[in-house]
């Protein structure tokens, strides 16, 4: 009878050491993982760290949740990177688009009526501050259950989205975040909107405060899918050159925006802005940089990397 009690207890006595030592390891190694990503400055992958990140959503430090301050965790084989421009029109890449693990969408660009095109599925939206109004005219649409679980990652400058209850469109998102619990609404970090700015700085030698210019949400949208996509697949995004060369489609700025100003107008009046504009060009030649050494692809139109 002894023993059998015995052997009771070190049976339970074993499996409370066994859970112990397995909560121990778990917290270990999401711990010393933050810790690694800090000191890399959140934006360089080694290929270690790209190799098992994959297997177990990544958190990322440089993008938290409204309210809760919750880091994001994402985790994307392919990803199909959805440009808003109007080279997205009659192509017919819908389904190529949708059959990636992810496919990711910019501000506010609809899916209905476009589907043949853009595809159908939105698993995140990289939103602009200056866009968030925008998916306020559809409350229901983009937070509420039709919402399908999209992700929402905001960016903009610290005086829109302090927390601290002057960022207008800080409170904005909050009051969202209120009425449909459900939302997952990501804002950027200061820290990482600085490395954001300080990426334009290396790549471009240019001040991006001085030379009087904004990143744009592709500029946003990129960085991110670098930390997140084992492969990115870029539709509907022109090269640095398209609109010098020969016969180039004249299209929309937006697939959604019939009748507005064409793309490669929008691209070199943004270029030459003194003030407040998009270096959209630029930041094309940086991208080409890019997916030399990343697994970046450009389709419709295709870009040829060598
Ligand atoms: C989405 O598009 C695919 C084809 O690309 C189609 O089979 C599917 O039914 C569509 N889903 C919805 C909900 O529209
Ligand atoms: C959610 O999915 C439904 C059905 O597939 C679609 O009609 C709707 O547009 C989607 N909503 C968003 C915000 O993507
Ligand atoms: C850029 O686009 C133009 C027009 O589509 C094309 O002729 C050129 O080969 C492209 N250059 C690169 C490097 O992809």
């Amino acid at each position: 009878m002894a023993w059998i009690c015995k052997k009771k207890w070190v049976i339970a006595s074993s499996l409370v050491l066994a859970v112990s030592l397995f909560v121990v390891l778990v917290n270990y190694s999401e711990k010393s993982y933050s810790q690694l990503q800090l000191m890399l400055g959140q934006g360089l992958s080694p290929r270690w760290i790209l190799s098992w990140q994959h297997k177990a959503p990544r958190a990322h430090l440089g993008y938290v949740s409204v309210p809760k301050k919750e880091p994001l965790k994402l985790s994307c084989d392919v990803c199909s990177v959805v440009s808003s421009s109007g080279q997205m029109l009659g192509r017919n890449a819908g389904p190529e688009i949708d059959q990636a693990t992810c496919v990711w969408r910019m501000n506010n660009a609809p899916t209905l009526r476009y589907e043949k095109d853009v595809g159908n599925r939105t698993n995140l939206r990289v939103v602009s501050h200056t866009s968030v109004p925008l998916l306020l005219h559809k409350p229901q649409h983009f937070f509420g259950p039709a919402s399908n679980g999209t992700v929402y990652v905001v960016w903009g400058p610290r005086r829109n989205m302090s927390p601290d209850g002057n960022g207008l469109i800080y409170n904005m998102l909050r009051r969202a975040a209120a009425d449909f619990p459900s939302a997952r609404i990501y804002v950027t970090t200061d820290e990482r909107m600085d490395y954001c700015d300080a990426t334009f700085k290396r790549e471009t030698g240019r001040d991006r405060i001085t030379s009087g210019s904004y990143l744009s949400t592709g500029w946003f949208t990129l960085i991110l899918a670098m930390d997140m996509c084992k492969e990115i697949r870029v539709y509907g995004m022109i090269n640095n050159t398209y609109c010098k060369s020969e016969g180039y489609r004249k299209v929309p700025y937006h697939y959604y925006e019939a009748g507005s100003r064409d793309e490669c107008a929008e691209y070199i009046l943004h270029e030459s802005a003194p003030y407040g504009g998009h270096r959209f060009i630029t930041e094309k030649a940086v991208f080409a940089k890019w997916a030399k050494k990343h697994p970046i692809k450009f389709f419709h139109p295709e870009w040829q990397l060598s």
